[in-house]
């Protein structure tokens, strides 16, 4: 098993030479050659083409070199399947012109077999990947967490606080649960799919888990990922990413997932006291810090690979990069983990 990708010896736990490196949101708006799709095909285009999401996911391995490729897709087709309208609103982003508040809304949502099979788009869209790739670096599928899936469904467009969601779980409790139930049930059968269609690794993103405290968090947000990890661990890797949720990293490492992602609101040292070294953690690198001079990128990398070790871990970003980070520096960012050596 020699020849087994970086990416999957560290979230195996294999001893590795230096710790591979991927950056969420790779696929975007910082890379002019997404920039000319975008100017030609709306985001939902872009995403239901199995040809076009298959160049634009391919883009940052052939031009960043990184050590896996993301699925050009989104979260928020789950919503659709279930028979919600999403749409991408310039400047604006994500916006659900129908929310989903009432029984009534819960009991119309669709899952099973039509929901999951209306996404059939991602699943030729993998095995064009798959193809594509050759084997040159693993495929991650995806899926948003139910928490944050539950966000935009109740609150009907990005926001601060989440507030209406939030109010909405601790004040119909009940509800909340049985609409977190439906969205995980079509998130299992989903990244089942995906990973028939071909993904190596399974990312599931609690956005927005961070805005819960603990004890909410325990409520409406770990359940369901700990029910996804378990229904997905035996066949892929499963990384766990709960935005913010550092308090949950005790709890998290007991979870069957093989690896856990965390933002930069945690240092590495007390990321690793929380976890015992019993998972992978991926991270968590501020996206802010692209934007400083080439040679501070550099060094802040090797300090964070330091701290975190070289086992053990996958270098990325704490949260996606962001559209104004010149592709040179990202760039940097993935040539200074290959480069990297203990001295
Ligand atoms: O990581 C990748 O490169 C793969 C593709 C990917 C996208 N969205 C493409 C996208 C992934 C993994 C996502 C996940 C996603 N989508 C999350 C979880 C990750 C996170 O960042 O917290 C969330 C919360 C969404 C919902 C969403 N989609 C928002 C809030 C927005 C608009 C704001 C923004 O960040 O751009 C989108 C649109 C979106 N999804 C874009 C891309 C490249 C931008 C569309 C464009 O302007 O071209």
């Amino acid at each position: 098993m020699n020849n087994e990708h970086l990416f999957i010896k560290a979230l195996k736990g294999e001893k590795v030479d230096r710790p591979p490196v991927w950056m969420m949101r790779q696929a975007g708006r910082y890379l002019p050659e997404y920039i000319e799709l975008r100017n030609k095909y709306d985001f939902f285009t872009r995403v239901q083409t199995p040809e076009l999401a298959c160049e634009i996911t391919l883009q940052p391995v052939d031009i960043i070199g990184v050590d896996a490729a993301i699925l050009f897709s989104d979260i928020l087709v789950i919503p659709q399947a279930m028979g919600v309208e999403v749409q991408l609103l310039e400047h604006k982003g994500p916006f659900l012109p129908r929310t989903i508040t009432s029984q009534k809304d819960v009991d119309a949502l669709i899952i099973g077999d039509v929901a999951v099979a209306s996404l059939e788009y991602v699943y030729k869209a993998i095995k064009l990947i798959k193809k594509e790739l050759n084997n040159r670096v693993p495929l991650i599928g995806f899926a948003g967490a139910p928490f944050t899936i539950l966000c935009y469904l109740v609150e009907g467009k990005g926001s601060k606080n989440f507030d209406m969601a939030k109010q909405f779980c601790f004040s119909q409790s009940k509800l909340a649960h049985q609409l977190l139930n439906k969205i995980t049930d079509i998130t299992i059968a989903y990244l089942n799919e995906q990973v028939n269609a071909g993904v190596d690794v399974i990312q599931v993103f609690d956005s927005w888990s961070g805005l819960l405290g603990p004890n909410e968090f325990n409520e409406f947000a770990l359940p369901y990922l700990n029910k996804i990890s378990d229904s997905l661990s035996a066949r892929v890797p499963v990384i766990l990413y709960p935005k913010g949720s550092w308090y949950a990293l005790k709890e998290l490492s007991n979870s069957s997932a093989a690896a856990i992602g965390i933002d930069w609101c945690i240092t590495p040292k007390f990321a690793r006291e929380l976890t015992q070294h019993k998972k992978t953690l991926q991270g968590n690198f501020d996206p802010c810090k692209l934007l400083l001079p080439i040679p501070q990128i550099q060094k802040e990398v090797k300090e964070m690979i330091d701290s975190f070790g070289v086992n053990k871990y996958i270098v990325n970003l704490g949260h996606g990069i962001l559209p104004n980070i010149p592709v040179e520096n990202a760039k940097a960012f993935v040539d200074a983990v290959k480069n990297y050596t203990s001295l």
